[in-house]
């Protein structure tokens, strides 16, 4: 069988269009899941596979798009640590118990994936079993930093102002953490990938927020061992938000497709990764609020600035927002491959 689009660009190979997929494709933008959602809370809907499967299946199909992504959260992984996690409307995410010290750190659980979260891996082979030959499945996980952020922080932060008092004043307790976090999330994605997911994204969603300096200092090391330790021939989607000033520490730390936002052209952040990577992005998720004159004209200047290479996968430079007109979505995942497409 032919190796599906979505493969082919990861690897930087040909294909007859640029594949594309949204991040957060599933979710509350759709009616469809916010009517699952009346009946089921967040966390449970993740902890049960048939309705996590038929969220993810949904969502694929329904836009068309080249790969489907393991409808999940990075922060279930941290759950078994022991921290206390639950998910409030309107606030996002709590962590009762967030851990501040080497000693909060040292009393961290660390039980292997497939016991504490055997959900996860029964809805990839779930999903997988269902999901058409063509369309692959990506599985993810949150990478060290922004899991961090949130254990450290016990929610969304402003200015990560624990995590960073941690990091610098406590470089023993923050190496522990790391360490941690890296053994859990390497056995995690491998199990993933075990289970049938075929290509693997690591959220660093908010690391952003870190001097290049710090990042080579505190991070670089810890994004080298995970990324080595993931099971090869599977390619690594390598993402982060605010990243215009990392891009180039973001592609040494390794990755066989950059994830890149929109607060950066992407012909100049695909010369400063380097023409070896593939890329993924860059579209303003609030582009798709915009009229569809305005939309056809942002993905034109995309693919434009990609310039019909090998090895673009198209996505928002973040999550499509909750209040996002489905039809749009729709519509860009159709424009994409319109404007894209090419005699092979
Ligand atoms: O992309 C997908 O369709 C797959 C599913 C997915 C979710 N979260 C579902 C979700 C993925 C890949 C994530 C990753 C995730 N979760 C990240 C990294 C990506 C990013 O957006 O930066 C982060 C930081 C989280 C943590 C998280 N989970 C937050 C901050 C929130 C609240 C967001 C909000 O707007 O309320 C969540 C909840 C969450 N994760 C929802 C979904 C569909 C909404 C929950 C609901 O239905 O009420």
């Amino acid at each position: 069988m032919e190796t599906p689009v979505f493969l082919r660009a990861c690897r930087g190979e040909p294909t007859p269009y640029t594949p594309v997929w949204l991040m957060r494709q599933a979710g509350r933008y759709m009616a469809e899941y916010r009517a699952l959602r009346e009946r089921v809370p967040f966390l449970e809907l993740c902890k049960t596979p048939d309705l996590a499967a038929q969220v993810t299946l949904e969502a694929a199909e329904r836009l068309g798009v080249d790969a489907a992504i393991l409808f999940s959260d990075i922060l279930l992984i941290v759950e078994p640590m022991g921290v206390g996690l639950e998910f409030s409307a309107g606030d996002g995410p709590v962590i009762h118990r967030p851990v501040r010290s080497g000693q909060d750190i040292g009393a961290l659980r660390e039980v292997p994936p497939e016991e504490s979260v055997p959900f996860v891996f029964e809805t990839v082979r779930k999903i997988r079993g269902s999901l058409p030959s063509d369309i692959p499945l990506i599985g993810f996980s949150g990478a060290p930093f922004t899991l961090a952020s949130y254990l450290i922080e016990g929610g969304a932060s402003r200015q990560y102002l624990e995590t960073k008092r941690l990091m610098y004043q406590d470089s023993g307790a923050w190496n522990a953490l790391m360490d941690q976090l890296v053994r859990a999330i390497t056995a995690y994605v491998n199990a993933q990938i075990t289970a049938g997911a075929q290509a693997i994204q690591l959220f660093d969603s908010w690391v952003g927020c870190l001097a290049p300096q710090d990042y080579r200092t505190f991070l670089l090391p810890h994004m080298q061992t995970l990324i080595q330790g993931v099971t090869p021939g599977v390619p690594l989607i390598h993402f982060g938000t605010g990243t215009a000033g990392l891009l180039e520490l973001l592609a040494e730390a390794g990755g066989d497709v950059i994830g890149v936002d929109w607060r950066i052209d992407l012909d100049v952040a695909w010369r400063r990764i380097g023409e070896d990577r593939s890329v993924q992005g860059n579209l303003d998720p609030l582009a798709l609020f915009a009229p569809l004159d305005t939309l056809r004209q942002q993905v034109q200047r995309i693919l434009d600035q990609a310039r019909g290479r090998e090895g673009h996968i198209f996505n928002l430079g973040h999550g499509i927002v909750p209040q996002t007109p489905v039809d749009n979505v729709i519509a860009l995942v159709d424009m994409v491959h319109e404007f894209s497409s090419r005699q092979t």
